[in-house]
């Protein structure tokens, strides 16, 4: 295995066209170009054929950029990783093509790489620059977190407790049973009046609201495995609005704080749980829902209560994005993991 070594990263699976370069494991440079508000916003979701269509014509800028940033040229690269699943079929397509052409035109190798694990290796992600001074501070050199580690991965698609020993070494202790935790923010959001992807802004309106106005329910939170489940949650929301003629402000805030509160208290009791059980060193967080402020807290919090490391991508690394793929890429090659035999798309890749 070379020592250095170059990868371009593309990560197409659902709404985000995104491209990395990434050079012995640091990121040199990070693009997303997002179709969530241009383009699905008012149809209030991800529409397949519209994402695929929007990542032909933005996948070779969106290249583009990524290499000029990280003044890389073509042939500087010495691999191209791209996500092979989970997600929507054409979109992942069109960038599993992309890469292929790429691959063959520069003779380098093409690196299917999983969304899940990309998730994961968010938490890995060490920046440019990492460790030396910048200004008069100096930042703190970045360490790896130590393994074994407990992953909560939680997006629109998935809702995971994970068992990481090892690089490459993942057992799922824990899943959705029915909707996945992001998915249920984006459900709720939508019934309160928000906009789409709704996460973001239910938890900015949970801000002016009471989470103690109303009981919602917390579904198999004392299941005594770590199987989650959330459509029971948003059935509870949709009755306590039907209430209400007109539900004011005050009552969407309110409703808005509860159903957080209620999605945080059964992603954290779980965790609590497998914790006790596994006895992890680290515990990390993943996807687009570790973006919210509260489970953050919460998360850091209950790490401090069993003195073991709270891991927690910066908000940029938990949407989706192409340095984590390039990261766990990385990973792969360098612990001589990587296949690149003929791969097609994996709609429904699971973590092994
Ligand atoms: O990982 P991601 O970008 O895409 C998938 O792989 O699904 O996750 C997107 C999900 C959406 O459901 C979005 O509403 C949610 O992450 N999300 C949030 C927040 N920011 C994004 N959920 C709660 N609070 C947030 N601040
Ligand atoms: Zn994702």
């Amino acid at each position: 295995m070379k020592k250095g070594f170059t990868i371009l990263a593309i990560e197409t699976s659902c709404d985000e066209t995104a491209a990395a370069v990434i050079q012995d494991g640091k990121i040199i440079s990070n693009v997303i170009a997002s179709q969530a508000l241009k383009l699905h916003a008012k149809f209030g979701g991800v529409v397949p054929e519209i994402a695929a269509r929007s990542h032909i014509t933005a996948i070779l800028p969106t290249i583009d950029l990524a290499l000029k940033q990280a003044q890389t040229k073509l042939s500087d690269l010495d691999y191209i990783a791209v996500t092979q699943g989970p997600g929507l079929a054409t979109s992942l397509m069109v960038g599993i093509d992309t890469a292929r052409a790429l691959g063959a035109a520069l003779n380098i190798p093409v690196l299917p790489t999983n969304h899940l694990e990309g998730h994961i290796y968010a938490n890995f992600i060490r920046e440019e620059g990492g460790g030396k001074t910048k200004g008069k501070r100096k930042r703190a050199p970045f360490s790896l977190p130590p393994l074994p580690a407990l992953i909560l991965t939680v997006s629109g698609g998935h809702t995971l407790l994970v068992e990481m020993k090892g690089h490459g070494n993942y057992r799922i202790i824990g899943e959705t049973v029915d909707d996945a935790a992001g998915e249920a923010f984006d459900k709720i959001a939508r019934m309160l009046g928000l906009g789409y992807p709704g996460g973001l802004q239910l938890s900015l309106l949970a801000r002016k609201g009471d989470p103690e106005s109303f009981d919602l329910p917390r579904p198999m939170i004392n299941s005594g495995n770590f199987q989650f489940s959330f459509s029971g949650l948003k059935t509870a929301v949709l009755y306590t609005l039907q209430k209400y003629k007109k539900p004011t402000n005050k009552i969407k805030a309110d409703l808005a704080a509860a159903t957080q509160q209620a999605i945080v208290d059964v992603l954290i009791a779980k965790l609590e749980k497998a914790i006790e059980r596994y006895k992890p060193k680290t515990i990390m967080l993943g996807g687009g829902v570790a973006a919210n402020d509260l489970l953050r807290k919460r998360f850091q919090i209950l790490a401090s209560r069993f003195q073991i490391l709270a891991s927690i991508p910066k908000l940029e690394y938990c949407t989706d994005n192409a340095a984590m793929i390039g990261l766990a890429a990385h990973y792969r090659i360098r612990n001589n993991k990587i296949q690149t035999k003929n791969f097609s798309a994996k709609p429904d890749l699971t973590l092994k």
